[in-house]
Formats: structure tokens, C-alpha cells, sequence
């Protein structure tokens, strides 16, 4: 390895180093950490990805992740032949990413009140354990074997769970889950099984099932892969790639994701601002992330709900004391997140200083939506033939809002990325079984 990757912390008055093969989550002073790269990269690259397209029998060209590698080369492979990338690089025969790409879907672009040419959407859920988190799954496995991890663990709303258990049966490697006890989708929880992952079941949500993790994991030398992992964020940056190579590398006005512990909005602010740096793209595209009514701690530091005062990253001085004192406020009070979307049914979102960061970078915003409009737009992205779980509906129902405001032009272009699969039939189900909803088709007989 000749270092040109390595690990830095974020906060900018810190700034300790890590080398790459170090497996800690946050410097000493309990800093999150970055994977920084020291050579830019080449815009020549973007005909190579292109070119890989056509995968000429590699999977890691077929990989919607690994076809960008040049981009999060933290293993530091220079060749391109495959039976050396594949004694780094982790895939399910090169399924992560393969199929995203973004499509305009006529019907909700109406519903949205949108030009119809000018909205995309990503669907995510069409990756091998049917959500995002493929992609950075596979790059925060491909770090745990670098360094030689046999168990990896996290906490899960399902997703993760489904991802990490998937990538391990795979690599075989030990996986244990921990998730909120009865508040994880079905189908989410059959693939954990599945994949022969150790379940561990938490009394209370998702932010108590992490915190055990992370306490496990230290005492017990398990390999932690939830989103504050640095490499789990390096894999996700292919999702505003895959988007932005789509549109010839035009940025789109406004990326927009449903948030939860904000990895995503994370690796998104991430790939963007590097991007920009080495000029890949000219212009900045905003990030609007959408949060529930029922866990909007985001949405209330970032817009003056609490305590009067906006939080930003403040060029990396951020208002700690905001958000431990909006904490101690919800558990004082008893206020524990509550939806529908358990997905993101996330009262403490353990990304939220890099999620401010890039926020501030792309001038982002943060909006919430309900129960009842997540399910409706649901709904009409699986009447253009796609499915989506009702988490991915805060996209376009984010979107729709944002329009009715008027921050959302109606012909700006947005890529609106749909995160996950419908995991949970008994809600289409519910949803279609009465009459007064605004999509339903109830059955006949
Ligand atoms: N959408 C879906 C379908 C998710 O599963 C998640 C997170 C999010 C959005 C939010 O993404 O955390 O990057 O802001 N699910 C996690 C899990 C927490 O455990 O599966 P985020």
C-alpha cells in the first residue's frame, strides 16, 4: 500500500490521521472520521466508467459500485484484472448497484405537480437484499476482510441488517444484528434469519439497539458496519454517481433522500463536494432531506424548532450543546420517535454532524412529511410499476411539499432516490383495502 488513502477526522480543529487499516469509527477525542484520498482523480475516468458498461465478464465492472473504483480506492488497487480486484474488493457477483439508474415515472411527476421530463427517480430497492445499503455494505466488508475481521455487527431498522447478513453468509463471515424488538418490517427480519445472521433483540427503538451495538462491538471485537463506519459512506457515494453520470455529469438541481441517521445525506454531501473539487461538476446540487413528522430531530435543530437557534456546521463548529440539550429534552419528556416508516424511525441520527456539513456545502434543506403522505406517494411510485417501501415515499412526497412551497420549482431537475424494496406487504395491503385512500384500488368480489 503506498498511503494514498487514509482516515482523518472531521472535525477541522482536530484533525487527527488514522492509517487506513485502522478499524476505529471515530478519532480519540470521539470524532467521526472521513476516508480522504491524496491524488485527484482524473476526469478521463468518466468515458472508463462508461466503457464498463459493457462489463466484458467482470463483475466488478458490473457492479454499480465497483465500477466507480477509482473513485473510493481505499485498497489501493491499480490493475483491472479481476482475480486481483477480487482478492480486495467485495461483491455479490457484481449485483450492488447494478441495476440502479434514474427513471422518470409519468404519474407521480403529476401527482408531484412536475414537469414530467424534469423529475428522476433512483430506485435503490432493486439491489440484491433490496435496498441501499447494498452499496456501502460491500465497501465496509471489503475494509472488515483488508483487515482481517471475522464477525461484523450493527444495529438495524432492517435494512442494514438485511445487507450486512447478506455480505457475510457471502464472505463467510460471522454477522450479528441487533434490532428493536417488534418494530423491524417482516421481511426484513426473515432475511436476517435467512442469511443465517445471530439476531439480537433490544428493548426500545432503533437509537437503543445501536448503542448496544456499538458498546458490543468494542468489548467484544466485533467489526462495526453501521453508517458511522467511514467506508460504509465511501460505497454510497456511487448513488448520486450512478445519478449524475446518468444525466451526462449535468448536475441535477436538488438531490432529495428520505433521512434517517443520515448516512446517506452523508456520503451524498461527501461524493459532491469531492467531486466539485477535483472539478468533476460545475454546479452544486442542493440536498433536500425529508424526515418524518414523528422523528424529526433534524428537521427541528436545522429550522429553529428548539431552543430558537438554527444548527449548522458553522465551518465545523457546530452547536454541540443544540443537540445534547434537544436530546435530554425528548428523554425528559418521554418523546420516543413514532412512525409508520420504521425504517427511519430515528430519534438520534448518529451521522448528524457530517449530515450538517453537507448540508451546509449544497445549501441543503430539511423537510417532514406525515404517515399519510409517505404511504400515498407509495403508492403512486408503485402505480408507474415500481415498488418502494414507505420510508423511500418521503422522496417524492418531500418533493410534492417542497413544489407546494415553491422551493421546489416545477421544472428544476431532481433526482429523487428511492432507498428500499416493499418489505412490509400487509401495508400496500392495508393501504388498498380502504377506499379512502387517495390511490387506493380496494378489492372487488
Ligand atoms: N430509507 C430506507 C429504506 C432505510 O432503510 C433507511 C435507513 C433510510 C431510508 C435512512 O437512511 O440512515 O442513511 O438516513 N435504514 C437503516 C437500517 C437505519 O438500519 O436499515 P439514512
Amino acid at each position: 500500500m503506498n498511503n494514498n488513502a487514509y482516515l482523518k477526522c472531521i472535525d477541522p480543529d482536530c484533525g487527527l490521521e488514522y492509517p487506513i487499516k485502522s478499524r476505529n469509527i471515530e478519532c480519540e477525542r470521539g470524532h467521526l472520521l472521513d476516508v480522504k484520498y491524496k491524488k485527484t482523480p482524473s476526469p478521463d475516468l468518466k468515458e472508463l466508467f462508461y466503457n464498463r458498461r459493457n462489463p466484458q465478464g467482470n463483475i466488478f465492472n458490473e457492479s454499480g459500485v465497483w465500477r466507480f473504483r477509482e473513485l473510493l480506492n481505499f485498497c489501493e488497487i491499480d490493475t483491472d484484472n479481476k482475480d486481483e480486484c477480487s482478492k480486495y474488493l467485495v461483491s455479490l457477483d457484481g449485483a450492488e448497484g447494478r441495476q440502479s439508474k434514474p427513471y422518470h415515472m409519468s404519474k407521480v411527476a403529476d401527482f408531484l405537480g412536475m414537469n414530467q421530463n424534469c423529475l428522476w427517480l433512483q430506485p435503490e430497492g432493486y439491489n440484491p437484499s433490496g435496498s441501499f445499503k447494498d452499496n456501502g455494505m460491500s465497501t465496509a466488508v471489503t475494509h472488515a476482510k483488508l483487515i482481517g475481521a471475522k464477525r461484523i455487527i450493527c444495529a438495524s431498522t432492517g435494512n442494514t441488517s438485511a445487507a450486512a447478513a447478506m455480505f457475510a453468509a457471502n464472505e463467510n463471515m460471522d454477522c450479528d444484528v441487533y434490532i428493536p424488538a417488534g418494530q423491524i418490517a417482516p421481511g426484513k427480519l426473515s432475511q436476517a434469519y435467512q442469511f443465517g445472521a445471530q439476531i439480537v433483540q433490544v428493548k426500545g427503538n432503533f437509537d437503543d439497539a445501536l448503542a448496544k451495538s456499538l458498546d458490543d462491538a468494542k468489548n467484544q471485537d466485533g467489526y462495526t458496519v453501521n453508517s458511522v463506519n467511514p467506508f460504509r459512506i465511501e460505497g454510497q457515494k456511487t448513488i448520486p454517481y450512478r445519478a449524475i453520470e446518468y444525466l451526462n455529469w449535468n448536475s441535477p438541481d436538488w438531490i432529495v433522500y428520505p433521512g434517517g441517521a443520515m448516512g446517506n445525506l452523508s456520503s451524498c454531501g461527501k461524493a459532491l463536494m469531492e467531486l466539485y473539487e477535483w472539478g468533476w461538476i460545475k454546479k452544486i446540487p442542493r440536498i433536500a432531506v425529508i424526515v418524518s413528522e414523528g422523528a424529526s430531530t433534524l428537521y427541528d435543530l436545522y429550522n429553529g424548532k428548539f431552543g430558537g437557534k438554527k444548527l449548522r456546521w458553522n465551518k465545523g463548529k457546530p452547536d454541540t450543546e443544540l443537540i445534547e440539550n434537544y436530546y435530554k429534552y425528548l428523554d425528559q419528556n418521554g418523546i420516543r420517535p413514532q412512525t409508520k416508516a420504521t425504517a427511519i424511525q430515528i430519534g438520534r441520527p448518529a451521522n448528524i454532524l457530517k449530515g450538517l456539513r453537507a448540508l451546509e456545502f449544497t445549501d441543503g434543506i430539511v423537510a417532514k412529511v406525515s404517515d399519510a403522505e409517505m404511504l400515498d406517494a407509495m403508492s403512486i411510485v408503485g402505480l408507474n410499476g415500481f415498488d418502494c417501501e414507505m420510508a423511500s415515499g418521503a422522496s417524492p412526497a418531500g418533493i410534492r411539499k417542497l413544489i407546494g412551497e415553491e422551493i421546489i420549482k416545477k421544472d428544476d431537475v431532481v433526482v429523487g432516490i428511492l432507498t428500499g424494496r416493499q418489505k412490509d406487504a400487509s401495508l400496500a395491503v392495508d393501504y388498498h383495502n380502504d377506499p379512502a385512500n387517495l390511490f387506493a384500488i380496494p378489492p372487488r368480489g
